[in-house]
């Protein structure tokens, strides 16, 4: 789905398509580069890494694995809360592997925190962090993420993986919705968003 095809839900794009594959590229070359010789183990965080994951892998030129998993937070509301449960565990046994975890988002990165701890503990020979988008103003740990996209602004985000109960992960671009979409009223839809911008 395209931005224009859910225009009246959409109350600003923070990153074309565009924008995202020329990102994508420029951090597979990175990781080319960190990774000559090896055979990483790209490990997608489900659902909303799953876009990253397969442009990433494809814009790699060399050979790589890839294994998924599933994982949620206790507790209810949005918050996360750092406890972590896996609903869906790798196939793969990580003795001696160079893991790379894939993320969508990083928000208070707790979740991911737990996560890098977890597969570390398994014998991993490293354990490194590729996330498309993390929003720094909400950061709570010290977790050193080898590859980011993007700075995005503490808004709610969606499209490309990223979903408003499960919709919009189809869109090709990350927007942030209307306020309207998500029954917020005390939202200007008409505010100003701060930009995304690329993590140097
Ligand atoms: P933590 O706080 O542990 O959580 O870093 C990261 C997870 O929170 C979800 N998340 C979002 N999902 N739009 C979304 O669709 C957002 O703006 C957003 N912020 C956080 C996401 O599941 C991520 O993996
Ligand atoms: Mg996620």
């Amino acid at each position: 789905m395209r931005a224009q095809d859910c225009q009246d839900e959409i109350r600003q794009v923070l990153l074309s398509q565009e924008e995202i594959r020329e990102r994508i590229a420029e951090l597979a070359r990175e990781i080319e580069r960190d990774y000559a010789g090896k055979v990483p183990l790209l490990v997608g965080v489900l659902k909303g890494a799953v876009m990253v994951v397969s442009d990433l892998a494809r814009e790699l030129r060399m050979p790589l694995e890839m294994d998924w998993m599933a994982v949620s937070s206790y507790g209810s509301g949005t918050e996360s809360t750092g406890v972590v449960r896996i609903l869906k565990d790798l196939d793969t046994d990580l003795s001696g592997r160079d893991v790379l975890i894939v993320e969508d988002i990083i928000d208070s990165g707790l979740t991911l925190t737990w996560l890098t701890q977890n597969l570390a503990s398994r014998g991993a020979a490293s354990v490194e962090v590729c996330t498309l988008l993390r929003k720094p103003e909400r950061l709570k740990t010290n977790l050193a993420v080898r590859y980011i996209g993007f700075d995005v602004p503490n808004e709610f985000v969606v499209g490309y993986g990223l979903d408003y109960d499960e919709r919009y992960r189809n869109l090709r671009d990350v927007v942030v919705l209307h306020p309207a979409v998500f029954g917020a009223d005390d939202v200007d839809p008409n505010g100003p968003v701060e930009p995304a911008r690329k993590v140097l």
